[in-house]
Order: C-alpha cells, then structure tokens, then sequence
C-alpha cells in the first residue's frame, strides 16, 4: 500500500492544488491531502471550511482522503504509515523553500518528498494571489472550483 500526503494551507484549494491531488491519486494507491492547523497565520476560511471544499472539490476520487494535522508533517506521517509527500513545482521561485523542507524532513524521519511539475496553466496560481484578486473584484473564475468561487464571494460580501 502505497499511502502519500499531499500537505498545506488550502486556503483555499486552487485548481493547482487539485491538479497535483488528481495526478498524485493516479500514481498512488492512497493520498492523503493534510490540511494544517495554523493557529498563529490568519486565514480567509477556517479548517473545518477548508476541509469540507475539499470533501466536496476531491468526492470523485475513491482514494483521496482529507484530514488535518497540527504539529511536525513528519509526525503526521508517522501516526498514518505515510512514506512521501507530494508536493507541485510551480516555478524555481518554490525550489529553495522545498528543497530545503524536503531535506530536514528527511533529515527528521526519513520522509522523502516527491516534486511533480505544475501544469502550465496553473503556474502563476497561489490560493494568496486568488485571495488578493477576489477580495479587489477582479475574476478568479477558471481558477478555483465552483464552489470555491461560490465560498470566495460569499466571505468576501462578509467583510
Ligand atoms: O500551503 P503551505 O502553507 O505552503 O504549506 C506548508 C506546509 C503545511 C506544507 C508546511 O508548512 C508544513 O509542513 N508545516 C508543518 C510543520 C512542519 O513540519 N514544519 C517543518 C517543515 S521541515
């Protein structure tokens, strides 16, 4: 069984993200998308809201799984018999970043972490840049998923 952990913030889930989920549930035999619980970094939507975009957003895949974690990843991994992340490139910009929590978790728990190159079409995508534009008016339609764009307007009209 060959279990993965795609992790991060999802806030909110961008069709970038959901490209790397979607490949990575073709090579695998489980992925497990980690959510984080950030206490400290202010965040548009809340866990339990970023975890049911995805429920939602990912239902179509038998072997995609969501959950949230607190703490190291490599403690995460531990407790759910998860061998590698799965992380997307999007640019050389990403590399020293990754590279460098790729290695100290390897370091930590022999955790390896397996890059996949984004899609083209999603490489300038960030869930901030989507935030950003949302919040100024401008159209982020094609970017996220429907009911992203859905939650996006409706928190925005909130503030
Ligand atoms: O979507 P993000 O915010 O870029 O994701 C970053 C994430 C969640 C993958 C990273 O911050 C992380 O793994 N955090 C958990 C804490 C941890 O293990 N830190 C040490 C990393 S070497």
């Amino acid at each position: 069984m060959q279990r993965v952990v795609c992790p991060g913030s999802f806030d909110p889930v961008t069709n970038g993200h959901l490209d790397i989920v979607s490949r990575a549930a073709g090579l695998y035999d489980e992925v497990i998308v980690a959510v984080l619980i950030n206490v400290t970094k202010h965040s548009l939507f809340s866990v339990d809201e970023r975890v049911d975009m995805l429920t939602e957003v990912t239902k179509g895949y038998g072997n995609v799984r969501i959950e949230r974690f607190h703490g190291l990843l490599v403690d995460f991994c531990a407790a759910n018999g998860i061998t590698a992340v799965v992380k997307g490139l999007r640019a050389v910009s990403d590399f020293e970043y990754e590279m460098q929590m790729a290695q100290m978790n390897y370091r930590l728990a022999k955790i390896e972490t397996l890059f996949m190159t984004t899609n083209p079409l999603y490489s300038f995508l960030s869930s901030s840049l989507v935030k950003e534009i949302a919040k100024y008016g401008g159209d982020v339609s094609g970017l996220v998923p429907e009911i992203v764009l859905d939650r996006l307007q409706a928190r925005l009209a909130e503030e």
